[in-house]
């Protein structure tokens, strides 16, 4: 399996089997973003929430690719309307795909989506919980620190977690570090940050702040090791 992390949210895992797994491709208007809206393959998108900056480019990259868009029910449902394939999903609920098994987790945070001008509230905003090629990951999505995440990795140990530390729209440095600590994840990526001015942080300082995770700050684009 290779996985890298592309600014803000934005996650790519290759499979053993070759499988492309995009997750919230918000790569137009992303300054952080290594990738190419236009050519960037995907056989499957996971959509955590239904803001711009996590949908991002999903229609385009679904379209050309005909990638499965997996999200919760009512985006999934406007997005199939839209003309996308879609598998829709509602928190607590785990289904086995070709490329491995998707927990939908909660998360604390809106979900709303600007459809000819105004905003709709689709669904509930999520965080996955992924069982691919023998490890666990967590990619939680944009949300607020909550005391539930100790169930979240209590299944089985958490290999690696996707957690938010820009502050201001979600948990910040602080609240993230004790997150970490909740999930006992073995590793943590930090996401969300330095992709507008009001969630500027230092990912460094973060991993400092670690107690049992091992924090990796990578490049975008670079390949992270599980
Ligand atoms: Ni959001
Ligand atoms: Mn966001």
């Amino acid at each position: 399996m290779k996985i890298a992390w592309h600014g803000h949210s934005v996650v790519t895992i290759e499979t053993d089997n070759g499988k492309r797994i995009l997750i919230d491709p918000f790569i137009t208007g992303n300054n952080l973003c290594d990738l190419d809206a236009e050519t960037v393959p995907a056989d499957v998108i996971l959509l955590t929430h239904a803001h711009e900056d996590h949908v991002g480019d999903t229609e385009a990259i679904a379209k050309r690719t005909g990638a499965l868009v997996v999200a919760n029910v009512e985006l999934a449902g406007y997005l199939e309307k839209k003309g996308l394939t879609t598998h829709g999903m509602q928190m607590g609920g785990q289904h086995e795909f070709d490329f491995g098994k998707v927990k939908m987790t909660p998360a604390i945070h809106g979900s709303a989506l600007e459809i000819n001008g105004l905003p709709f509230t689709l669904g509930l905003a999520a965080g996955f919980l992924l069982t691919i090629d023998g490890k666990v990951i967590y990619h939680a999505g944009d949300t607020a620190l909550f005391s539930d995440m100790k169930l979240i990795g209590a299944g089985a140990p958490i290999d690696m977690a996707f957690l938010p530390i820009g502050d201001n729209f979600t948990m910040g440095p602080e609240d993230a570090a004790t997150a970490a600590e909740y999930l006992q994840a073995a590793c943590v990526v930090p996401i969300h940050y330095n992709t507008f001015p009001i969630i500027e942080q230092d990912p460094e300082k973060f991993c400092e702040k670690l107690t049992v995770s091992k924090g990796i700050v990578p490049e975008p684009g670079q390949s992270i090791q599980v």
